[in-house]
């Protein structure tokens, strides 16, 4: 039965049902005997997620060993790889019923070798080599006894001032929702107990992405037909992947902590969806369900656990309060086992019962594993496939050959700040920098230099790094500097530390020291290359009006400098396409390109309704990148253009033709308009889409295959079907310049 998440609360015998019995009867077996033997204070244990190094447990203000004696702690943070290996030779060696930890971590965009942020490399729209990234990030991390990471991070956003926009893989659910799977296969691989594979957690159920005004943890409202449609698809289709776990949300929905939200955590994800993994909370999100003002710490814990979060992390609530409550009759211990046995099911599809050091088998090989040269190319190969070409309207790109270049720029002699939010730093010191990589690839025949020319800010409001010496004075220096240079490489952005977690921006654009940079460069008369390094759309309407040149770098990660420089150099022609829309200024936002008509569109596909001051026009629209090659469209067509019930499919093919010198790779976007529905419906929405190779001169004819479940939604009711009529079907490389044909599709 299906129910709407602003559905009533549920009745008490529905709060008491038991999650579903496995599927392995080996496994439940197992379980069961093994749940006959631990008390109920170790049950609970196991609902308990565990820092490393914490000095206490909360309510017991007893050390994290003691903890562990006691059968407190089921898993372990995996921060200090190896005190949580000495956490778990502890607990082998004191528990009364040795259960073996799991040991998770946030490995988002890889261990040691650290790819582009994940808003970056969705821009790759690279699925397989999105794989092979979680792939290498999973070897490398399961090296050092991790087999759990906190990702991936599927939440979709329409706000580019949100600091967590960076983790997620931009605006779209079809983009996101393959992103999400790819990213899936590469943790879990093909067997979650080849110690090379670690569990995926999907996080953050649900909805955190559109929390108000882009303020992190802030309360999301949402009507369930936007939120079925265009927000929750990711998380589905993590979990329809093989996700092991989920991980809970800080943010309110719907008037309801998620975390303690029973219509999220087991209505929808688990008894719509069928997932049957372990849901972790956010860390301590147990005991902000307090400062959310829903209750004492005692009743935010059974509110959790009654919801369906079975694990709690680092608040250590449960371990505090449940055992007193399953004594006071108000939590059974059915509840208690239901989510105790999701937790130890989760460790017995990990192998840890039946080797609890399982994720050690390749601990003697961590050295050849981490940074391998294989690993490195993977990263090199992704960061150049993430760099978003955005304009070269004087063809200053690939560079010709020079005497000097310049780059200036507070990111041109950095390392760690390229790694961007969520990574570990652990590769920053053998990387190269901007300048190292760049002179390695244009030879001793011609020399790069470097002048900072600014510093990240002089806002104080803002971050303020590096000033030694103020803005001013470095931006006289490198005037001087580039005084006999060919062309000027401005590297000008972010440092990691101003996206990510709890980093929001009111007006997420170059600040202006960095803007007074490029101005200076731009008045020396000397070609500019705009190359921008953030963890977010930025709004740069003045830069897209005084600049040709512009190139969206991320941060890049490892390899940001090597792929960098191929991309500077034309050693690959750039091939990333947006994956969120660019709005042109903060009072656009949310600008989206799935949006609805209005019943006054006064014109295109973007107007919805119209602004005195600005356009509606975003700068750059979702899907938009160029390259070093034009390609040319040409004779869109279709086998057919009558189609009939829920299996037939209309083939879709276009013409597509390298216009230019450089082998090249095109992503041929597909979009679909249901202009008369139960509902109003997007404008467009993305419904497939091609990666293809062409060499110079070369026509491809690439075809798409549209299903009648292309055409599905979920109307008012949240019945998700297809109405028939008539359809649009577009393609084009990007979401506006796309190209139409008209369809019609009975039952
Ligand atoms: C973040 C999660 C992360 C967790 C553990 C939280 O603050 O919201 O995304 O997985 O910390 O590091």
């Amino acid at each position: 039965m299906k129910r709407n998440l602003t559905a009533a609360a549920l009745s008490v015998a529905a709060l008491l049902a038991v999650a579903k019995p496995g599927t392995d009867p080996q496994m439940d077996k197992f379980i069961d005997d093994l749940m006959g033997r631990m008390t109920l204070k170790e049950r609970i244990g196991q609902l308990n997620l565990g820092g490393v190094g914490s000095p206490k447990v909360v309510g017991s203000a007893k050390g994290l060993d003691v903890a562990i004696k006691e059968g407190l702690v089921s898993s372990i943070g995996g921060f200090d790889p190896k005190a949580a290996e000495d956490a778990q030779r502890f607990a082998e060696d004191n528990m009364r019923v040795f259960i073996p930890m799991i040991t998770g971590l946030d490995v988002v965009h890889g261990y040691y070798t650290t790819f582009p942020i994940p808003l970056g490399s969705s821009s790759s729209w690279n699925l397989p080599l999105l794989e092979e990234s979680a792939r290498v990030a999973a070897r490398e991390a399961s090296a050092f006894g991790i087999n759990w990471t906190f990702a991936p991070m599927v939440d979709i956003s329409r706000d580019p001032r949100w600091g967590r926009v960076a983790e997620g893989a931009g605006e779209d659910p079809y983009l996101g929702s393959l992103v999400a799977q790819a990213m899936v296969r590469g943790y879990q691989g093909d067997d979650l107990q080849d110690p090379q594979s670690i569990m995926a957690c999907t996080k953050h159920l649900v909805l955190y992405g559109a929390s108000e005004a882009g303020r992190d943890y802030n309360t999301v409202s949402m009507d369930d037909v936007t939120a079925y449609n265009y927000y929750l698809p990711t998380y589905k289709a993590a979990f329809d992947a093989g996700a092991g776990s989920g991980m809970t949300s800080f943010n309110v929905v719907n008037g309801i902590p998620s975390t303690g939200n029973r219509k999220v955590m087991t209505d929808l994800i688990r008894d719509q969806w069928g997932f049957d993994g372990f849901i972790v909370s956010d860390a301590n999100a147990i005991a902000e369900m307090i400062e959310h003002g829903v209750g004492d710490p005692q009743t935010v814990a059974e509110m959790a656990l009654k919801a369906g979060t079975d694990m709690d992390m680092s608040a250590s609530l449960y371990v505090a309060c449940l055992e007193k409550s399953v004594a006071e009759g108000r939590v059974s211990e059915k509840e208690i086992n239901t989510a105790c046995r999701r937790v130890l099911e989760a460790k017995y599809k990990l192998g840890l019962f039946k080797d609890p050091w399982l994720y050690y088998t390749n601990k003697d090989k961590r050295q050849e594993t981490i940074l391998s040269p294989e690993n490195l190319d993977v990263a090199r190969r992704l960061a150049r496939e993430s760099i978003v070409l955005l304009k070269n309207s004087d063809k200053t790109l690939p560079l010709k050959p020079a005497k000097k270049i310049a780059v200036v720029g507070p990111l041109g002699q950095e390392r760690g700040e390229l790694l961007g939010t969520w990574s570990y730093g652990m590769s920053a010191d053998t990387m190269s920098t901007i300048v190292e990589a760049l002179q390695r690839e244009v030879g001793p025949g011609t020399e790069v230099i470097f002048s900072q020319g600014s510093n990240w800010t002089e806002a104080p409001a803002i971050y303020k790094q590096g000033g030694k010496h103020p803005s001013d004075s470095l931006l006289m220096q490198a005037v001087a500097d580039v005084a006999d240079a060919d062309v000027i490489i401005a590297t000008v952005g972010e440092p990691a530390i101003w996206s990510g977690e709890a980093h929001n921006l009111t007006n997420p654009t170059l600040a202006e020291a960095q803007m007074n940079l490029l101005k200076a460069m731009k008045a020396t008369g000397k070609p500019v290359v705009v190359v921008l390094m953030s963890g977010r759309p930025l709004i740069i309407p003045e830069i897209d009006e005084e600049f040709n040149t512009i190139l969206q770098a991320w941060h890049g990660g490892t390899m940001a400098p090597e792929a960098l420089a191929d991309i500077l150099t034309g050693k690959e022609a750039p091939s990333a396409k947006l994956t969120s829309t660019w709005p042109r200024n903060v009072g656009q936002i949310p600008l989206y390109y799935n949006a609805l008509r209005t019943g006054r569109p006064y014109s295109g596909f973007w107007a919805t309704t119209k602004y005195i001051d600005s356009t509606n026009d975003p700068l750059y629209p979702f899907g938009y990148g160029l390259s070093y090659n034009d390609y040319k469209y040409e004779n869109l067509r279709a086998d057919k253009l009558e189609a009939k019930g829920d299996n037939d499919k209309i083939r879709v093919t276009v013409d597509v033709t390298n216009l230019g010198t450089m082998p090249g790779k095109e992503i041929v976007q597909l979009y679909i308009n249901d202009p008369v529905a139960k509902i109003s419906r997007p404008m467009i929405e993305l419904k497939d889409f091609a990666k293809v190779e062409l060499a110079p001169g070369e026509t491809k004819q690439v075809s798409f295959d549209v299903t009648a479940d292309k055409l599905k939604y979920y109307d008012s009711e949240l019945n998700y079907g297809w109405d028939e009529g008539d359809f649009i079907i577009f393609v084009g490389p990007d979401s506006k310049r796309i190209e139409k044909l008209n369809v019609k599709w009975t039952k």
